[in-house]
């Protein structure tokens, strides 16, 4: 049975060719995928010499250091932008009945939505936070890697064939108008009403090495640090916690938690299901 062994050689070979390449983008140009986990890494860099027609990992290295086009594309691939309006839509139940009260004790909030991708969850967040009444007493910061999701972010204008999907995930999410008032369908796709976006900053922000950059009641982070490695994974806890008021709100995807994490015991468990949190010393 000697095939297993080299199978399990080749993927060993691989892996130190895939550490070399997140080494060298490191240093060229500063983004650390070091700490991402590794299946999902390894699933993203063979779909990359794929679409870039070269057959060994050497081969990608060489052409992502040398063309920036080449790294931007392997950043889209790394970054998994997958998002949509609402998504969950029993998160958002949840933050209506959890979050929101406390939101109206305070005369004004920040919110942090931390991996924004293309905008969705903002969009639906404003939506709620209208919709409650609290528009205006919150700013929202949006923040993302990736310059090139930013960019559409800031547009506001989603693929028309999803408004179906998003009416009914905004229903189930407790909306409590017709969906179809909060935008406009143009030949490009629904333009979401420009308000919407007045109170939001979208700026580049890197979990892995960026800093604390102000303190929030509210983050949200959800569906991104499912591609963390633990230790990475718990740093991020650690710049959440740096990041939040007293008794402030940690929102986390369905897939994720605070728990086990070294920083569990600063968070008390709001809503396990839907991995609500909140800062408690
Ligand atoms: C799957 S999307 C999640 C979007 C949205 N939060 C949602 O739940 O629908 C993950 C996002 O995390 C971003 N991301 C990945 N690594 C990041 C990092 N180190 N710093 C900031 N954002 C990152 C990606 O660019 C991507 O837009």
């Amino acid at each position: 049975m000697a095939l297993p062994v080299e199978r399990g050689e080749e993927l060993e070979l691989e892996g130190i060719e895939i550490e070399l390449l997140l080494e060298g983008i490191h240093r060229r140009y500063g983004f650390d995928f070091r700490q991402y986990a590794p299946a999902s890494l390894r699933r993203r860099v063979r779909r990359r010499m794929d679409g870039e027609k070269v057959e060994t990992i050497s081969a990608l290295q060489n052409l992502l250091l040398h063309d920036p086009a080449v790294m931007e594309r392997l950043l889209l691939d790394l970054s998994v932008n997958v998002t949509a309006m609402f998504r969950d839509p029993s998160f958002f139940v949840s933050f209506r009945e959890k979050v929101v009260p406390m939101l109206r004790t305070y005369p004004f909030a920040r919110l942090w939505v931390a991996g924004c991708s293309t905008g969705e969850e903002v969009y639906s967040l404003a939506i709620l936070l209208a919709e409650e009444g609290l528009w205006d007493r919150v700013r929202i910061y949006a923040t993302d890697i990736n310059e090139a999701v930013l960019a559409q972010a800031r547009l506001g204008v989603f693929p028309l064939d999803k408004m179906q999907e998003y009416t009914q995930n905004y229903i189930r999410a407790g909306g409590t108008r017709s969906f179809s008032e909060y935008y406009v369908a143009r030949y490009d796709g629904a333009r979401f009403a420009r308000e919407l976006a007045e109170g939001v900053v979208f700026a580049q922000h890197n979990l892995v090495s960026d800093a604390a950059f102000n303190e929030f009641n509210v983050i949200t982070c959800r569906n991104v640090l499912i591609y963390f490695a633990q230790p990475l994974q718990e740093r991020v806890h650690g710049l959440f916690y740096d990041s939040l008021a007293m008794f402030g709100v940690l929102a986390l995807g369905q897939k994720e938690t605070i728990r086990f994490s070294p920083h569990e015991p600063s968070f008390e468990e709001l809503d396990a299901e839907e991995r609500l949190f909140k800062k408690v010393r």
